[in-house]
């Protein structure tokens, strides 16, 4: 069973690192795309000449025909979102549904569910969901009184699966007016899912299959290390586990399975929502940062808190990853900054640094950044498709960040298309990247 060509793509921030464009580029070499966790919360942006495409819950090798796209049980899905996912990309040309396999074992997001996160966001722990239903969806799941996609083959057992956790719900709320009835909920439930029953089964099984045929895998992350239940800035976080034990769970197959892990970075550091970020620039550079990344969430439009490149967390998540390199992304936004920083370790009160990542919310608490300040560049690196074509400053930068988070660089992005980046010399991506 050939293991060595399975790669997964894993985010190393707070999100938006720019992993669907990674996972556009190199899915042509790929029979499967696999997305193993999380919901409709993330955002993968991809752009082919010019023309941007905004994919939610369907695998980001959804604009290559050969791959074909799995969505693994650690998944938590929202059919009507995904019903419009769909549609736009089949008005544009993909047709998707033919080479999609929704896992039986996934979670469907309902609407108590949305309502209860929406509720929680109202109050004073809200911690800046994207409000999709997300936190709640897993809670279920994990309340056991959660909804899989192979229950909606059994319609006639459904309403019994879904009132422990409606009843719940209203119990909480009271009757929420944008809630509707039990009944009529699963009503429109079904009528939503008709479209996808044929798509349902056994997702395990067919990956499991494809492991043993040696046709390659690849697997797409959603979220990030830092937004990990466990490995992320808890409480801040997502549901799921976005590092690499999600991918385990997430599908049914084994670490054997795995070849090599692709971690991927912006060259400075985003953030969406509450939560730690000692990184966090709140004046001109931060406000330029956003907006010439445009850093404004896919999924709610939110402004992104914008800083430095954080070291720190970012080799935390290499750490927890077992990343063999990594993808450094929209190095272009930094052209033409007269300064640029790498966090290196957090100062604390009493004057120490350290490099530890803390594992308690409060222990964030009155840190701040230790910033290696360096030379900016004015030549431009957007677009560049070479190393060696690169501002000597810029390459500079990059050995530094190379060396603050102990791992090589992989794969470079210079610009949005697919087009713009460079591949290094070394690099574990060679032969599956164009040079
Ligand atoms: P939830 O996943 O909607 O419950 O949100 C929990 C936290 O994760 C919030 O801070 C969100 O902003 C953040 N989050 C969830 N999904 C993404 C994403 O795809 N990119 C960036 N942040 C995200």
């Amino acid at each position: 069973m050939g293991a060595a060509g399975n790669l997964a793509i894993l985010g190393l921030q707070w999100g938006d690192e720019g992993k669907g464009k990674v996972v556009d580029l190199l899915a042509p070499r790929f029979r499967h795309v696999v997305r193993f966790q999380g919901g409709n919360n993330a955002g993968h942006t991809v752009v082919v000449k010019g023309e941007s495409f905004a994919l939610h819950q369907v695998p980001s090798g959804a604009l290559h025909e050969g791959c074909l796209l799995v969505v693994g049980g650690g998944v938590v899905l929202n059919l009507e979102v995904l019903a419009l996912e769909l549609e736009r990309l089949e008005s544009r040309g993909f047709a998707v549904r033919e080479r999609l396999l929704l896992s039986e074992k996934a979670h469907l997001i309902l609407p108590h569910h949305i309502a209860l996160d929406r509720w929680r966001e109202g109050g004073r722990n809200r911690i800046g969901t994207t409000g999709r239903g997300i936190g709640p969806c897993y809670e279920m799941k994990a309340a056991r009184m959660g909804v899989r996609l192979g229950d909606l083959l059994h319609p006639e057992t459904l309403a019994d699966r879904i009132r422990p956790g409606f009843d719940e719900v209203l119990h909480l709320l009271g009757s929420p007016e944008d809630l509707p009835p039990l009944e009529r909920l699963v009503q429109e439930l079904l009528q939503a899912a008709t479209p996808f029953l044929p798509l349902i089964g056994d997702a395990q099984g067919r990956l499991f299959e494809a492991w043993k045929r040696g046709e390659p895998i690849l697997f797409e992350g959603a979220q990030a290390t830092l937004l990990d239940i466990d490995h992320g800035t808890y409480p801040f976080v997502t549901s799921s586990n976005c590092s690499l034990g999600g991918l385990f769970t997430g599908t049914g197959l084994p670490p054997k399975a795995l070849g090599r892990v692709l971690g991927i970075a912006k060259a400075y550091t985003t953030r969406v929502g509450a939560g730690p970020m000692p990184s966090e620039l709140l004046d001109a550079t931060g406000e330029r940062l956003r907006e010439v990344g445009h850093e404004y969430g896919t999924t709610t439009g939110r402004p992104r808190r914008c800083g430095w490149f954080d070291g720190p967390i970012t080799a935390h998540a290499c750490r927890t990853n077992g990343v063999d390199g990594l993808a450094i992304m929209k190095l272009d936004v930094l052209d033409g900054f007269g300064e640029v920083g790498i966090v290196t370790g957090y100062r604390d009160g009493e004057g120490g640094v350290s490099r530890r990542v803390p594992g308690c919310a409060q222990d964030w608490e009155g840190l701040r950044p230790e910033i290696r300040r360096l030379p900016g560049w004015s030549a431009p690196t957007r677009g560049a498709r070479r190393l060696a074509d690169l501002p000597p400053e810029a390459r500079a930068y990059l050995q530094v960040l190379e060396e603050v988070v102990e791992t090589p660089i992989a794969y470079l992005s210079t610009g949005p298309d697919r087009e713009e980046g460079c591949l290094p010399g070394g690099s574990f991506l060679q032969g599956l990247l164009p040079a």
